[in-house]
């Protein structure tokens, strides 16, 4: 760990032409979160004593994005280069820190990463975080001298033929003492292939003022690879699933095939967990010891107690699920559902903002919403919850150990008591007493020596 406050500055205002794409690139989502949002993360778990953001391209957005974070947000009107923009933040930063550079279109770097980038510096080095790249392209590229030290870095616009063949890149990330790099920042030229304030040249700098420079070398190429476009979001996606679900199954989760599952989000789980392909996590999302969750469901903001057993096709949404339940398939559970201990919600059933108490079934074909279920209630197939008079919504309430028969219509404001039965295609719209039966259909009647009609000859 390095030894002097750390202060640290990413950049983010390039355009990202090649994302062909009106939000500004930083804010494209990559696992739930936007690039940038990755980035900040990271580079939180290091303790900065500041945050600086360099902006430019579609800041307002930029901004409001990460409106709750504690940050320094530093404009650059215009894109002169990597150099012109840290030189941007160099008035917010102390001299008694070290600066760790960090690009915004560059989300999947590791703390540990930066922080042995940090650690050099600390010794009054100049750090550069290097990779081996199997295709260079368009990268600086790292150039040594004979005794293996870094003496540069040439951009790929600026390169020999000879320099062109190095696969050591600079993979933008760097550290150095700011009252150092401060003095390299006031000496850069734009005289170069692209006519911009490169940062890289930073290195030459070092050099030139004996200040000794380290390369730390990175061999996940994930890890420092930027996006550019599409393409390179989609792999850095795949890469950052892969990374979640490997670190899922460390912790004890089984994944049927973590090719086939995503995490948009933070997931917190307990062991014993399995899960089946195509599921999708998002938001927050927590799984008790021995939650099972079956193929292609999509669970979102959503706390799963012990035992629960989530069956195909489920669509659940900022619900509470307690231990022991049963959901789907086929089942939607929507905000505001709370399902108590060993409930059963079963096929094509909708829960709305509604409490389903202990024990309580409500198996097939249903609507519940503004409700609240008592315990081991049992809601009978084909009932709905008419909560909603085209004006504003009521709520119904069903009272302990009540039987709803199947295909009743509970009109409210109701009330069904506690042990009442409700007769099989009732429509209930006033309350229902407890322990008592309660009907309300057209009483059936039989009509002997009734005929069909028949079709009219042509
Ligand atoms: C840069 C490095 C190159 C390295 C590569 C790694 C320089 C001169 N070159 O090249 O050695 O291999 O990254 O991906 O540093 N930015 C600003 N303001 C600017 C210019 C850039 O904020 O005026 C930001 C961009 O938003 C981006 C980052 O800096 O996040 C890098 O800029 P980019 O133009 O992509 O640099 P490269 O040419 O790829
Ligand atoms: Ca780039």
């Amino acid at each position: 760990m390095s030894t002097l406050p750390i202060e640290i500055v990413i950049l983010a205002a390039g355009q990202g032409t090649r994302m062909r794409s009106t939000l500004p690139k930083v804010l494209h989502d990559l696992g739930g979160r936007p690039l940038l949002g990755h980035v900040m993360d990271t580079a939180a778990v290091l303790n900065p004593t500041r945050l600086c953001v360099v902006y430019g391209h579609g800041g307002d957005t930029v901004m409001s994005t990460f409106a709750d974070r504690d940050a320094t947000w530093v404009h650059q009107s215009e894109q002169r280069g990597t150099g012109h923009a840290v030189l941007q933040a160099a008035p917010h930063l102390s001299d008694e820190a070290v600066v760790l550079i960090l690009f915004g279109d560059v989300p999947l770097v590791r703390s540990e990463t930066l922080e042995a980038a940090a650690a050099i510096a600390s010794q009054d080095k100049l750090a550069v975080v290097s990779a081996m790249v199997a295709d260079p392209t368009g990268y600086g590229r790292v150039i040594r001298d004979a005794n293996d030290s870094v003496v540069a870095i040439r951009e790929h616009k600026d390169a020999s033929s000879a320099e062109l063949a190095i696969r050591e890149i600079n993979t933008g990330i760097m550290a150095a003492p700011v009252n150092r790099l401060r003095g390299w920042l006031e000496g850069l030229t734009n005289d170069n292939a692209q006519g911009e304030y490169y940062l890289t040249d930073a290195v030459e700098a070092a050099l030139a003022d004996g200040v000794a420079i380290e390369a730390s070398v990175v061999l996940d190429e994930d890890e420092v690879s930027g996006v550019n476009d599409r393409v390179q979001l989609a792999r850095l996606e795949r890469a950052y699933q892969h990374r979640e679900a490997e670190r899922l199954m460390r912790a004890g989760v089984s994944l049927r095939d973590p090719t086939r599952f995503d995490v948009r989000g933070t997931v917190e789980a307990g062991t014993e967990v399995s899960i089946d392909v195509n599921v999708v996590l998002s938001g927050r999302v927590t799984l008790g010891t021995g939650v099972r969750i079956g193929p292609n469901c999509v669970v979102s903001d959503t706390n799963i107690g012990d035992g629960v057993e989530i069956l195909a096709n489920c669509v659940i949404e900022s619900a509470s699920i307690a231990a022991g339940a049963r959901v789907g398939p086929f089942a939607r559970v929507r905000p505001e559902a709370d399902l108590g201990p060993d409930v059963h919600v079963g096929n094509f059933v909708e829960i709305k903002k509604s409490v389903l108490k202990r024990g309580a079934k409500v198996n097939h074909l249903t609507y519940i919403g503004d409700s609240e279920v008592g315990e081991r209630v049992n809601v009978g197939a084909g009932t709905i919850t008419c909560n909603y008079d085209g004006a504003n919504k009521h709520r119904t309430t069903i009272e302990d150990d009540a039987f709803i028969g199947s295909g009743a219509m509970l009109v409210a404001p109701v009330t069904v008591g506690a042990g009442a039965t409700i007769g099989a295609g009732s429509t209930i719209s006033r309350d229902a007493p407890a322990n008592e039966l309660t009907v309300a259909r057209g009483k059936q009647r039989s009509i002997s020596g009734w005929q069909r009609p028949v079709k009219n000859k042509k």
